[in-house]
């Protein structure tokens, strides 16, 4: 596996790449992998000739009392894990390597898209993840790129960036990866105490509870929220950040459960926010 470190030597290996009429792959990534992680390197593996995977903390998308400098890192692990799975290429740059000390363009949805869900405790994040990801896009060139569908709004962003910038990517969505015990898996899962772990599986049975309200024919998104909501109450450990039914594509909030629909949380277990979801496909 190569590891690169600079854009010049990026684009090289892709120029070469493409000669040889190779198709690409990209997968996003800020690093402190795991299977999630691993189930999109290796949907790309299926689907592209060659891999490219970065591991970049990207500070853009972390706001001022966020856990920028907390972030967990293991690049060796990181390197270890991609190769086995078949990753071509990693590109871990520096921050100097990706923004110029002057750097002042963004790129930025200015629907009320961005300002759902995690925008609203979170109004810089999308502008961040947009903007490295163009960067991303411009300097891996890809045909394809992978993104976990745990990161949902994330998800519909860069799906929305694509179209309005025609980037002619292809976005593959891939499912959520959990634990054995239903956690969804995530970096930040490593934040917590062995108490928080276990409080933390308040998550995914609410996220269990929801769908199981659906598969029983529950069309009021409200009242599947306020049964999530009830549950998560549960937990003492556990404060809410939102519970909320949007639109799939928009992100907008519904309240009937009709076409595709993304139920999503994010609560705090003690200091760490994390999030989960589902997605519901209803015929009209
Ligand atoms: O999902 C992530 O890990 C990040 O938001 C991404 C897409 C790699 C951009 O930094």
């Amino acid at each position: 596996m190569v590891i690169a470190t600079t854009i010049e030597e990026v684009r090289a290996q892709v120029r070469a790449w493409k000669q040889e009429r190779l198709t690409v792959g990209l997968v996003p990534t800020m690093g402190y992998l795991h299977e999630g992680h691993a189930s999109l390197v290796d949907k790309a593996v299926s689907m592209c000739d060659r891999v490219v995977a970065s591991d970049f903390v990207n500070p853009t998308q972390f706001g001022p009392n966020e856990d920028l400098e907390a972030y967990p890192r293991d690049f060796d692990r990181d390197c270890a894990l991609l190769e086995e799975h078949g990753c071509a290429m990693v590109f871990h740059p520096e921050v100097s390597e990706m923004y110029a000390e002057d750097a002042a363009t963004y790129v930025e949805i200015l629907s009320d898209m961005p300002k759902q869900l995690c925008g609203k405790t979170r109004p810089i994040h999308f502008r961040g993840v947009c903007t490295v990801v163009s960067k991303l896009f411009n300097i891996v060139t890809p045909d394809k790129a992978f993104f976990g569908q745990k990161d949902a709004q994330q998800l519909a962003i860069i799906r929305r960036m694509v179209r309005d910038m025609s980037y002619g990517i292809e976005i593959v969505g891939c499912p959520i990866v959990r634990e054995e015990d239903g956690l969804a898996k995530s970096s930040r899962n490593t934040y917590l105490s062995p108490e928080e772990r276990q409080a933390a599986l308040i998550l995914s049975k609410s996220i269990f509870l929801g769908q199981k309200m659906v598969e029983e024919g529950e069309t009021d998104a409200n009242k599947i929220v306020a049964a999530m909501t009830a549950n998560i109450q549960t937990e003492p450990l556990a404060r809410i950040d939102y519970v909320s039914a949007v639109d799939g594509v928009t992100m907008m909030p519904v309240d009937q459960i009709q076409g595709t629909v993304l139920v999503a949380m994010a609560v705090y277990i003690g200091k760490t926010r994390l999030i989960d979801n589902f997605i519901v496909e209803k015929g009209a």
